[in-house]
């Protein structure tokens, strides 16, 4: 059946390729920035969008679920499918997101950032890859199989799509926690990570988690003149650049007491695997970062740095004035948005709690800190060690006619966690972005040729694992 099946599922996805892509900028076009009130109404309506082609394809029990009640949600609502009419196959649970980040700053962009654009070779949008254009890979491979399988799948499917993965929000966590069993599957599979190098099949084993925290910082009653106050009065920015300097050194070391404590190293045998893999630190440093020098701790490599040790940034500091020329005013209020990247061994609470304790141990005198913890994410890594990683292998050989490198990401996705731990499926993320995709930033683009070959290796892998 495999064999049959196989090559007509993928000669009826490359003879739809350009169908395929329309879609999914009629996708794109839906502003869904999960993260700003004013879209709330676009976010519905690209899960509408997506729910409705899920229908058009064949799944069945296609619904949107609510999350408005959850706490810690925006209300931005799941979406449901399932075919599960393959007897005797597994049943996957793919998962995906149709959020987007904020487009800002808007006038980087080539062309407008939700008027996606075809440019050598790369759709070029807000979400192209992250994550619309890789969960449509799903949807694609999905309509492949059903359009030459007469009206089936060879395996069972379970698709679950969220809205709010971009603010961390946990109206997901809550349907996977409390509703499991309307999720029973044997694995999981999500395309929402990047390839090591173009041509270069991925498996993405580790994500880092994270917490995301806000310090407001309050000085004085009101804003104040800074030349009749200033010398008396304290400043919230000062104060800010204070607290900020003492979270990490110049090496890159954080100072938070207690903070690497439960850190767990990479294996020797995934430290090994990541020297052999293809990095050149310099063609790093200038193509994809672009600063004059890389930073952070000394004595681990780069993608040490970036995969397996834990991090701190700053993203910004709203407040005070910050239009054209000179305000000379001291604010009342400073806010800082400052999150941190956790890796296995760390448990988001307990940092979170040493975090805090020590920012109100440091605060300067005359202002009042107020720490506030915006979300979360668990750090994960996932067992290689089942059949579903050599199929997904595999496949992705057949397309791209070489081997697959296993790597970490940098990055979070905190729903992995509770597929892991509350569902106890094997979890496959199998991403096909590109390391200069840019994403969360402008310009952000999908290589076409990945969206295509991601579909053909889905149809594949899906295939083994119904066979
Ligand atoms: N797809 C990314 C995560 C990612 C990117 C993993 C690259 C591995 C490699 C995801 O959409 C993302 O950006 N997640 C946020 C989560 C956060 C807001 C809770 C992140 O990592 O900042
Ligand atoms: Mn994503
Ligand atoms: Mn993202």
């Amino acid at each position: 059946m495999a064999e049959k099946t196989v090559p007509a599922a993928i000669e009826f996805a490359r003879n739809n390729q350009q169908r395929f892509v329309e879609e999914l900028k009629d996708l794109i076009r839906i502003p869904s920035v999960s993260t700003l009130p004013e879209h709330a109404a676009d976010v519905r309506r690209a899960a509408e969008f997506v729910a409705e082609e899920l229908r058009r394809i064949g799944m069945e029990n296609v619904r949107l679920i609510e999350t408005s009640e959850v706490e810690n949600s925006l209300g931005h609502p799941l979406v449901y499918a399932d075919w599960l009419h393959a007897e005797g196959a597994p049943t996957v649970l793919c998962y995906g997101h149709y959020d987007v980040q904020p487009a800002e700053p808007l006038d980087e962009w080539i062309t407008p950032p939700f008027e996606p654009t075809q440019r050598d070779g790369n759709l070029y949008a807000r979400g192209a890859v992250d994550d619309k254009g890789q969960m449509w890979m799903h949807v694609k491979a999905l309509e492949s199989l059903f359009a030459t399988h007469g009206g089936k799948l060879p395996l069972n499917i379970r698709v679950l799509i969220e809205g709010e993965e971009e603010v961390g929000g946990e109206g997901i966590a809550w349907f996977v926690q409390n509703h499991g069993d309307q999720l029973r599957s044997d694995l999981a599979l999500i395309s929402d990570t990047e390839m090591f190098a173009p041509d270069l099949p991925t498996l993405c084993v580790g994500l880092r988690g994270m917490i995301y925290t806000e310090l407001e910082v309050r000085g004085a009653r009101i804003d104040l003149h800074s030349g009749m106050y200033g010398g008396a009065a304290p400043n919230p920015f000062v104060a800010l650049a204070q607290i900020i300097a003492k979270l990490k050194d110049e090496n890159g070391r954080i100072l938070i007491p207690g903070f690497y404590d439960k850190v767990e190293a990479p294996t020797t045998d995934e430290l090994k695997a990541w020297k052999a893999l293809p990095f050149d630190e310099e063609h790093y440093r200038q193509t994809e970062v672009g600063s004059p020098e890389l930073t952070g701790e000394p004595g681990y490599s780069v993608l040490e740095r970036t995969w397996a040790r834990p991090t701190l940034d700053v993203h910004g500091m709203p407040g005070g004035f910050i239009g054209a020329g000179g305000k000379t005013v001291i604010p009342a209020k400073g806010l800082a948005k400052i999150s941190m990247r956790l890796v296995p061994g760390q448990v988001p609470a307990e940092t979170y709690e040493q975090y805090k304790s020590y920012v109100e141990s440091i605060a300067p005198r005359g202002v009042e800190v107020t720490v506030r913890l915006i979300h979360s994410a668990e750090p994960i890594v996932v067992s290689t060690d089942n059949h579903y990683v050599k199929a997904a292998t595999e496949a992705m050989h057949e397309v791209f006619g070489t081997d697959t490198v296993f790597v970490r990401g940098g990055g979070s996705i905190p729903i992995v966690g509770d597929f892991v731990r509350e569902l106890k499926v094997p979890t496959l993320m199998m991403g096909f972005g590109l390391p200069d995709d840019n994403l969360h930033a402008p310009n952000e683009k999908f290589h076409l040729a990945n969206f295509h070959r991601g579909i053909e290796s889905i149809i594949r892998f899906f295939s083994a694992v119904g066979a």
